[in-house]
């Protein structure tokens, strides 16, 4: 199989398996236990917050450990109960659904417009009135077309108004650049399985002082903002998995792009094809793109039963009229957004399978 949906999730590095194995058999002592097993445990929990803050340039003391980056950003936008929210129209929904299917917990709910190039622009908030306490949310890269945000120029707009800014990192983590210090957001989101960790574990990152209202209650396990007995072995999988994204981040890099590039290329000779967020600068891993007239849940069917695994970029049922939220956000036409197909590359991809992908691909256009 050629997989080329690592933004879906990835698959997890045999050394993290590998670090991950003791904890799932003779060391389970929980973490909270006081004896020689529990602090074993613990130990191993408090290794795993190093890394994964080594990773993101943060003290290893604001990391709460959580069950996925969808309990991260759950955590992060509770604080925003009874206040005034702005999420951007291209959020994950793991973000914008916190807000659209709950909209009696916030006092307002406004919404952060993306112009066509995929970007959340500042002129947005720059007429707007911020109270102390009002929370913003703006993910640092989106997961479909991959347009990285400036982030940090929201940061330096909100400065001193008593603004709370986060941002799901999710999809950035391992793959661009992150320093949570020099970011200067106070609340970040993180999630093990798009870094060849785990699934089901993920992280809150909170700037010392910013007060949390916990989602569950009954444990004072990650300072009593996330009870409940730590995943240790998960854990200690994102910590190895941070481990080794920090180890290994430029030649990530550069092989993400090169074979980003490669496939770009020849992408452009398929006449029609729109690459999404061209313009803007995107994730090195990432290109969704479209072609007018093509159906993408029939083109990603017929790429599976050649054993190529893509994706559309957003969750959709078979045969439904949705469009993706976010390509709707940057007003791509409902046809051409109705063909989008991501491909998200890892650090296992080959030239020869992008290759493949491409002889495929135009096999099946060329059928059409
Ligand atoms: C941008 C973004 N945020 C949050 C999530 C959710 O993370 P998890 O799968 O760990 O819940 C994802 C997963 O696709 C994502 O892409």
């Amino acid at each position: 199989m050629i997989y080329l949906d690592h933004n879906a999730t990835t698959p997890i590095d045999g050394r993290v398996l590998e670090a991950m194995m003791p904890y799932l058999q003779g060391l389970y002592g929980n973490p909270s236990s006081l004896y020689r097993l529990g602090r074993v445990a613990r130990s191993a929990v408090d290794c795993a917050r190093e890394q994964v803050a080594a990773l993101i340039d943060a003290p290893a003391s604001q990391i709460l450990f959580t069950s996925s980056g969808t309990e991260a950003n759950a955590l992060a936008l509770a604080r925003a109960q009874n206040r005034r929210l702005w999420v951007s129209a291209i959020e994950h929904p793991a973000v914008f659904e916190n807000a659209s299917k709950q909209p009696e917990r916030y006092l307002e709910i406004n919404i952060l417009v993306a112009d066509s190039s995929g970007k959340v622009l500042t002129q947005g908030i720059e007429g707007i009135k911020f109270q102390a306490g009002d929370f913003v949310s703006l993910m640092l890269a989106n997961n479909e077309m991959g347009a990285i945000q400036d982030v940090l120029a929201f940061v330096e707009q909100l400065k001193g108004l008593g603004v709370i800014m986060h941002t799901d990192a999710v999809q950035a983590l391992g793959k661009i650049p992150l320093s949570f210090r020099q970011l200067g957001v106070q609340l970040m989101s993180l999630s093990s399985h798009k870094i060849y960790g785990p699934k089901g574990c993920g992280a809150l990152v909170r700037q010392a002082g910013v007060p949390l209202r916990p989602i569950m209650f009954g444990g004072e396990q990650e300072q009593g903002l996330r009870p409940g007995t730590e995943n240790v072995a998960a854990i200690v999988g994102f910590g190895k998995a941070a481990e080794l994204a920090r180890l290994e981040f430029d030649q990530r890099a550069s092989l993400m792009s090169a074979l980003r590039n490669r496939l770009e290329q020849q992408l452009k000779g398929i006449s029609g094809l729109v690459i999404f967020a061209e313009a803007v600068e995107r994730l090195p891993n990432t290109l969704q793109f479209g072609i007018p007239d093509v159906n993408g849940e029939m083109l990603l069917m017929q790429l599976d039963q050649k054993g190529i695994a893509v994706s559309t970029g957003s969750a959709c049922s078979a045969g439904s009229e949705h469009i993706s939220p976010v390509l709707a956000a940057m007003g791509v036409d409902r046809g051409l957004a109705k063909s989008a197909i991501r491909v998200s590359l890892g650090k296992d991809n080959t030239e020869s399978e992008i290759d493949q992908f491409v002889s495929v691909l135009k096999t099946l256009l060329a059928r059409h």
